[in-house]
């Protein structure tokens, strides 16, 4: 037993020194050019650790702080199990995230695929992927056109500020999670809060977003195994809710008007794919965008001036209004202030701290060897946070956006190219419109100093407790 345990130990240590032979000498000795400076750190573990350090989002933390000043900007490191070069330079980031499936894939961890299906969108490559992403532009375009669309979300915002009323103390990640839920459930489903599948989707789905984020064992009972079955669950409840569609037939009155009305018409995609998208359009728009409203609320909260000229702009749209009038494209379209929040809750944020890539090719970046196969992670927190690049860029300041263009290549919350976040419009909407009612009716003030961490998936770790108080306008 003992021997058969140090014996697993030395194949480790053996396949890690060949590893670091292959990967690391190999090339210098082929002269493909130097590495990025760096250091491997531990055996197997390399440095997973300490870049996984939790720091406030709004930082780019000791790891990237220490490793940048040893050694710039990009830098080579050994993490999630591969030789990775980490990137913290906005003109590679933008490269790797131009030249997907050309130079660069993306590539997140074995036990997410294993979570999320090979057919997700969020990690499959290839024709797979440029398949579902043409059908997932597709309907977003065609929701977006849709009446309803808007004034669906205003209502969700307005039935959870409603039920603030009559409180002086809320959760806000807690409320900002129900609303996100409650607006991509009925997009997506045409599923309101009180039918009896929303609440059974939202159960499953929490276990599955614990396991996303938890140690991958596959033994029963660990949150992995949990999210992996939980997952298994919602696809049988929206395969269950999609025969149902199919039988009832999408006649006039059985219309719903949601993306499943849509995908249930889509010929080029099979069943388990149809449903896999749905889990990602759920997946993807339900705690990143719930993130950056508590993350937009928080920094508005300490910033008072910024809070006044938000609620003048919400003011001045509502009083052109008739009351009880819902918003729609043009009154979102005068939300200029409202978007430069937004952007600045993104870029001073940081909901996304990195994105997975890997290597196809030998590539040469400013006479550094970025080799074949190593791991590739370009951090868009470190461009957003980079003071060179942002006037003072830890400061949250909104009217930086009055000035700046936000399609520049120093500012990628949503990713970039082929694989930007179809969902960002989306978000911006759910934000834009929550702040509209809620800085015309309430006041708030936060408490016991709660902040947002990165894990890297951020967090408020005390669920940001808000003191509110409701006014009539
Ligand atoms: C604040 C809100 C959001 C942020 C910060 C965000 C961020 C991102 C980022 C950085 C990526 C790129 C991942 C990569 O390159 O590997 C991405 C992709 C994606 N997002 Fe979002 N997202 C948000 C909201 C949404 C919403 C509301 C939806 C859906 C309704 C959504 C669905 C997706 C999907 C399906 C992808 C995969 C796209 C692809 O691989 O082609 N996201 N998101």
């Amino acid at each position: 037993m003992a021997a058969g345990f140090w014996l697993a130990i030395l194949v480790c240590l053996l396949g890690f020194f060949l590893g670091l032979i292959l990967n690391h000498f190999l090339p210098l000795f082929l002269k493909l050019g130097p590495l990025p400076k760096g250091t491997f750190g531990w055996p197997v573990l390399g440095e997973t650790l300490a870049f996984l350090n939790p720091h406030p989002s709004n930082s780019i933390g000791s790891f990237l702080q220490d490793h940048c000043s040893r050694y710039g900007k990009v830098f080579k490191s050994h993490l999630f199990f591969s030789p990775t070069v980490v990137s913290c330079d906005q003109e590679l980031n933008y490269f790797i995230l131009q030249n997907e499936d050309k130079l660069f894939q993306c590539s997140y961890p074995k036990p997410i695929h294993g979570i999320l299906g090979d057919i997700s969108m969020l990690v499959a490559v290839g024709d797979i992927h440029k398949r579902l992403r043409n059908v997932a532009l597709s309907l977003v375009t065609r929701i977006k056109a849709k009446p309803e669309f808007l004034t669906d979300i205003e209502k969700t915002a307005i039935q959870i500020l409603g039920s603030w009323k009559e409180r002086q103390q809320v959760l806000f990640c807690e409320e900002a999670r129900k609303f996100t839920f409650n607006v991509i459930v009925k997009q997506v489903l045409g599923l309101t809060p009180d039918e009896p599948e929303t609440a059974r989707i939202l159960e499953d789905f929490l276990t599955f977003m614990k396991g996303l984020i938890s140690l991958p064992l596959y033994v029963p009972g660990t949150p992995y195994a949990r999210a992996v079955q939980a997952r298994s669950r919602i696809s049988s409840t929206v395969k269950a809710i999609i025969e149902e569609r199919r039988r009832r037939g999408v006649g006039e009155s059985n219309k719903r008007g949601d993306f499943l009305e849509i995908l249930l018409g889509v010929d080029s995609l099979s069943e388990d794919e149809k449903v896999s998208f749905v889990l990602d359009s759920l997946l993807g728009g339900y705690e990143t965008t719930s993130v950056l409203m508590a993350m937009a609320v928080h920094f508005l909260g300490q910033s008072p001036t910024a809070l006044a000229q938000l609620k003048l702009e919400h003011e001045n749209i509502r009083s052109m209004k008739k009351r009880g009038e819902f918003l729609n494209w043009e009154d979102y379209k005068k939300m200029d202030f409202t978007q430069n929040v937004i952007s600045e809750a993104l870029r001073y944020g940081n909901v996304v701290k990195f994105v997975h890539r890997k290597a196809l090719k030998d590539v040469k970046f400013r006479g550094y060897l970025i080799p074949s196969g190593w791991k590739v992670l370009p951090v868009l927190s470190a461009v957003h946070l980079d003071p060179s690049l942002h006037a003072d860029a830890l400061q949250f300041h909104p009217w930086r956006w009055e000035t700046q263009d936000q399609a520049c290549k120093k500012f990628t919350p949503f990713g970039g190219g082929s694989r930007c976040c179809p969902g960002s419009e989306l978000a911006k909407v759910e934000i834009a419109f929550f702040l509209h009612h809620l800085v015309q009716n309430f006041r708030w003030r936060t408490e016991g100093g709660d902040q947002p961490f990165a894990h890297p998936y951020v967090e408020f770790q005390k669920g940001m407790a808000l003191k509110v108080e409701h006014f009539s306008t």
